[in-house]
């Protein structure tokens, strides 16, 4: 008799990707290249200092925030934050970070449910992470519903939707990725993933494959989201960009390569 071992839920793979000690900065664009981080946080004090201003106050629901990099921003920009995060160990660290700040709140949301039911809110921010959400748009429909009048959706870092893409755009990407891999002494990895993806294989137990969901995919579909988002909001602007992981390649596909990724900024809810 051959037993088959249970299909991991989605929040057992994120715990195992983003575990005790993750390095949330590592290989991460948004946090590493001041210029995609600092536009990112410029758009954040603007969307709650737009809230305030509008609503008086502004009480944002932030998903997936990993060890809190941007919490801190919209904090001091003056909004209360709920925190969402399926990684057990990350909930742990950001309620021990925040344990004395009555502006930030920190859920454990097992499945994704809870943050479509954590309203109302005046904003909704999801950084780096709709691409983890096999049904992001499902999500997106949810979260907005949540979100009052006046207020505001921002997401950022999330690839741009593949079949749009032109092939150089995508061979620009992928090699910018794998030559930085390289550099991680990782050319094992880096080939095994390129095999793999280019067989369009994947394996629903192995969280190479599903935690970067839609990166390993398809990318996520900006006009898509767009269309989604252009009812509920007065003014919703969609930001295209370059961002690689190696601060030499992001410094030049910043002035000569296409854009491979893109941030949604939706402004006052009708
Ligand atoms: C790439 S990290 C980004 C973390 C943080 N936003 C940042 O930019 O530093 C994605 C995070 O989203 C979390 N995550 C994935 N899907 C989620 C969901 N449906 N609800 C809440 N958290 C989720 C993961 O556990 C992970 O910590």
């Amino acid at each position: 008799m051959t037993i088959t071992p249970a299909k991991p839920s989605m929040r057992e793979l994120q715990e195992r990707e983003h575990g005790i000690g993750h390095d949330y900065a590592k290989g991460s664009p948004h946090i590493r290249h001041h210029t995609i981080r600092d536009r990112l946080i410029g758009n954040l004090h603007a969307l709650v200092q737009g809230v305030i201003d509008r609503n008086g106050q502004c009480r944002v629901l932030e998903l997936g925030a990993g060890h809190g990099t941007f919490t801190d921003h919209l904090v001091a920009a003056g909004a209360q934050v709920t925190v969402t995060e399926m990684s057990e160990p990350s909930v742990r660290f950001l309620q021990s970070r925040f344990r004395r700040n009555p502006n930030v709140t920190v859920l454990y949301d097992k499945d994704g449910t809870a943050a479509c039911q954590a309203g109302p809110v005046d904003a909704v921010v999801c950084i780096s992470v709709l691409h983890h959400i096999p049904d992001y748009l499902g999500t997106v429909d949810q979260l907005i519903d949540q979100v009052v009048p006046g207020g505001a959706f921002l997401s950022a870092q999330d690839p741009l939707w593949y079949p749009r893409r032109s092939s150089l755009s995508m061979r620009l990407d992928r090699n910018a990725y794998f030559l930085w891999r390289l550099g991680q002494g990782q050319l094992r990895r880096g080939l095994a993933t390129r095999l793999r993806r280019r067989r369009g294989v994947y394996d629903e137990a192995n969280e190479a494959d599903m935690v970067e969901y839609h990166v390993v995919r398809d990318g996520v579909d900006e006009e898509a989201l767009r269309r989604l988002l252009a009812p509920a909001f007065k003014k919703v602007e969609v930001q295209q960009y370059w961002s690689t992981q190696s601060g030499l390649l992001q410094a030049a596909g910043e002035r000569f390569f296409p854009p491979t990724t893109f941030g949604l900024f939706a402004r006052d809810r009708r």
